[in-house]
């Protein structure tokens, strides 16, 4: 079922050709290319739509990560009641939940893994909340219209395209002018060595002056590995396919679509309590991620 704030935020944001179904979620033109779909797939398995698991989760995230998340969303945007927010690759929607909760913003969310969308949709109505848009769609090809947001969040999510340029071209497209970006994304730096070597790809990287930098290179070398001669079977046992960055080739690439007044920072966050508990080890693993050179996650900001 829809409500009439759903509806309201349709015909503002979204381009013309949509239709809402009997469930209340939007339905865009969806792009169907291979690559789409295999990553589709593995995304299904990733996540649990049976509600308690989805609560427990929900719990561990708001009592472990939510503030550190907000403590660096919070550099990039001052949200209020008129803030119309987009979260893409949206998922359990953590980060639109707290936005609706705290600021009374305005939320959409974009995912192409329907059961989740029906699932979050299910945990929204129960919890009351009005002021929001669930879209079934393709982040690389947004059923939204240009220039209409103000806030785009992205929590890990751009790293999984080989074409990162492409995704960015749709978050500039869909943002006002002076709104904002923000994602975070796998950094590559020491810590990719122990963490992600065996089943991530490293950054486009920046061409320089006439030829490819090292990072196209390895790109292209992880790329023959996992998907040429592995055939997708380690990145499939993880989060597909997936990249990190480093600083430099992240800050290109936004500056290269457009965006303006660029932040990178490292993202540091806290374990979850249910994998973590001891609390000189959860210390310990937030203190590594404060540096740039032993980050996870980088987090990156930037206007249009
Ligand atoms: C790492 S999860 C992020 C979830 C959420 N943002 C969070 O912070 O918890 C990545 C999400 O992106 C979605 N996704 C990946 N590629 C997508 C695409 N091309 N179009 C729409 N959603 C996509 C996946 O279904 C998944 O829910």
């Amino acid at each position: 079922m829809t409500n009439n704030i759903s509806e309201q935020i349709a015909r503002n944001l979204c381009k013309e050709n949509y239709k809402i179904d009997q469930n209340g979620i939007l339905h865009s033109e969806y792009l169907r290319d291979p690559e789409t779909l295999h990553s589709k797939n593995v995304w299904e398995k990733i996540y649990n739509f049976d509600m308690d698991a989805f609560k427990k989760d929900r719990d561990d995230f708001f009592r472990s990560k939510l503030e550190d998340h907000i403590n660096h969303i919070r550099k990039s945007y001052v949200f209020n009641p008129s803030s119309i927010c987009l979260e893409i690759g949206s998922g359990p929607a953590y980060i639109g939940e707290y936005i609706m909760k705290e600021f009374d913003s305005f939320y959409a969310g974009i995912d192409f893994n329907y059961e989740m969308l029906l699932t979050v949709k299910k945990y929204f109505d129960q919890k009351g909340f009005k002021k929001y848009l669930l879209i079934y769609g393709d982040i690389k090809n947004m059923p939204v219209k240009d220039n209409v947001i103000d806030f785009i969040y992205g929590g890990g999510v751009i790293e999984h395209f080989p074409n990162t340029g492409l995704v960015l071209r749709e978050l500039y497209r869909v943002l006002k002018a002076g709104g904002v970006s923000f994602n975070s994304v796998p950094c590559f730096n020491f810590s990719w060595i122990f963490l992600r070597s065996f089943a991530n790809i490293p950054s486009t990287g920046a061409a320089t002056n006439g030829g490819p930098s090292a990072p196209i290179f390895l790109k292209k070398v992880f790329e023959y590995i996992h998907i040429g001669l592995l055939k997708n079977k380690i990145l499939d046992k993880f989060y597909g396919y997936e990249l990190s960055f480093t600083r430099n080739s992240l800050r290109k690439l936004h500056e290269r679509n457009g965006f303006k007044d660029i932040t990178i920072g490292p993202f540091a966050c806290h374990p979850s309590i249910r994998k973590l508990r001891n609390p000189i080890l959860r210390k310990l693993y937030f203190n590594v991620q404060k540096s740039g050179l032993t980050s996870f996650f980088h987090y990156v900001f930037a206007k249009k």
